[in-house]
């Protein structure tokens, strides 16, 4: 079962340099052989201010080789309040919400994956909803609860746009990078009651590989470009990239294999601060 990762796409018309690397992740996926993608999230370059940008990545993704799961960032659908006296910029928006679900299916979901050893439980959370006190988070944290006690000691791994922390769970201040300090909490208890092997995660646009509390967790990093270091503090390795996990057939003791991979065609794009 070979699973391809790609994430912060950030598709709009007008973003050349990123469809043109789609497009290259979309012969990847070919020839690799992926069974299934899984989008991390930051779809559009920014439709939460500029709406139509969903539709457009919809259409650009409706052709592809593998079956696509998708989960929405914070470009997709909007953010949330990552603790007190810490700025942010756009609110998570229902609308864009609502549009999301109607063009790229669930923003949380579960996939079951049975290997020749094992079966595997994949819970795609939505990420966007932690900390903003609406419905839709309250709804989001039962599904979660449910999802978990259905995992029923299989090996699991969570798929996320945010990562849950750099390197401990406990870490200040609370920074947009990360699920907010009051949830993450409550997840990671939540994940303390699983077998969570694996946590993926994009938004970071870095590479970023380690063992936490028993989990790996692994930031994949996006397909369309990096930040030079003037704009965007390095933690991991910037590169662009997708990922690829592989289960099933003796990966060892986590029953898993990840890769990072740079698939021929896709460019290395970096995000610098103009100069006048
Ligand atoms: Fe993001």
């Amino acid at each position: 079962m070979r699973v391809l990762l790609v994430t912060d796409t950030h598709l709009a018309a007008e973003a050349a340099d990123a469809v043109s690397n789609w497009q290259s992740v979309r012969g990847f996926a070919a020839q690799a052989g992926a069974d299934l993608t899984i989008h991390l999230g930051d779809i559009t370059r920014d439709a939460w201010s500029a709406q139509n940008e969903l539709a457009f990545a919809a259409s650009i993704a409706a052709e592809w080789p593998t079956p696509l799961l998708f989960l929405p960032g914070n470009h997709d659908i909007g953010d949330n309040p990552p603790g007190p006296d810490v700025a942010y910029k756009q609110p998570l928006s229902l609308d864009h919400l609502g549009l999301y679900r109607g063009l790229f299916g669930p923003d949380y979901w579960t996939h079951e994956v049975t290997t020749e050893e094992q079966q595997w439980l994949f819970i795609g959370i939505n990420a966007q909803l932690f900390a903003t006190g609406t419905d839709e988070e309250t709804a989001h944290w039962s599904w979660l609860e449910s999802a978990c006690d259905g995992a029923r000691g299989r090996p699991v791994a969570i798929f996320s746009h945010k990562p849950l922390y750099q390197n401990a769970i406990d870490e200040e201040p609370p920074h947009i990078r990360y699920v907010p300090t009051a949830p993450r909490r409550r997840l990671a208890s939540l994940l303390d009651r699983i077998d969570c092997r694996l946590f993926l995660s994009g938004h970071t646009h870095q590479f970023y590989d380690r063992v936490s509390g028993g989990t790996r967790h692994i930031w994949v990093p996006s397909s369309a470009y990096r930040f030079a270091d003037e704009m965007q503090e390095k933690i991991g390795e910037k590169i662009v990239g997708v990922g690829l996990l592989e289960l099933g057939g003796n990966k060892g003791p986590q029953g898993f294999r990840f890769d990072l991979v740079c698939p021929q065609g896709l460019t290395q794009f970096e995000r610098t601060i103009e100069k006048h």
